[in-house]
């Protein structure tokens, strides 16, 4: 029986760099499901298609395939028809993208077979909005990782920064605040904690400590 960790939290709450680091400790695969969104973001992009055109998008989902795979580091890499996304998903245009086709519940459904598969077949963290509540509610572990948008704006800006990209404080504040706002009040698995899971707060953890932290408590439910 393989063991599921799900960690869930608003955009820039450090989920992927601590979960990352959590599943290198833990020797488990480390899941990034919002890749996902952001790929289905990008295809739309690619094809002229507005970000809450539902009806497009749907016909366009027809067309696409979406998968996951791990490199030689064991790093997750992003499939969109074959082509390999990983890094031009990383922008806060397609986050922006993203946070919209993730509230289309076609699109949700799209992803869903394929997440929980990763969890058939690998001891997991996976790391999204709604992994603890829809995606794998069974999982053993569920960790809610949440920081203030001020500080989780900060660690989104210095990221970007430090990857060469000309962007603003304010702008990226702003995109956290609207992302929020989308991701917990879209109907269908909207970012919530499950009743079942731990709630974090790293604002005033660095990245060490909030790796510290986790992993104990992963260690403790395990
Ligand atoms: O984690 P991220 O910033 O890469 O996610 C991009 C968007 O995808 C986010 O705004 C909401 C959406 N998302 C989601 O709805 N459900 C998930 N499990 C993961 C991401």
């Amino acid at each position: 029986m393989n063991i599921a960790i799900a960690i869930d939290g608003p955009a820039g709450a450090g989920k992927s760099t601590i979960a990352k680091m959590a599943a290198k400790e833990l020797s488990f695969i480390y899941v990034d499901t919002g890749a996902l969104y952001r790929t289905i973001g990008l295809c739309a992009k690619r094809n002229n298609i507005g970000s809450k055109d539902a009806e497009k998008i749907l016909e366009m989902l027809k067309g696409i395939k979406v998968e996951l795979a791990f490199n030689d580091k064991n790093e997750q890499i992003v499939l969109l028809n074959g082509e390999d996304v990983s890094s031009l998903i990383r922008t806060p245009e397609i986050s922006m993208y993203a946070s919209d086709v993730s509230a289309i519940p076609e699109v949700r459904a799209f992803l869903l077979d394929l997440q929980r598969n990763m969890a058939k077949t690998n001891n997991i963290i996976m790391d999204g909005r709604d992994i603890g509540t829809v995606v794998l509610p069974d999982a053993k572990v569920k960790i809610f990782l949440t920081a203030s948008p001020e500080v989780r704006a900060k660690r989104r800006y210095d990221e970007l920064i430090e990857k060469g990209m000309e962007v603003k404080y304010e702008d990226i504040l702003s995109d956290v605040i609207t992302r929020d706002y989308n991701d917990s009040h879209r109907e269908t698995a909207p970012l919530k904690p499950a009743d079942d899971s731990v709630i974090v707060d790293t604002s005033g953890l660095d990245l060490q400590q909030s790796v510290e932290k986790l992993i104990s408590i992963m260690k403790e439910r395990m």
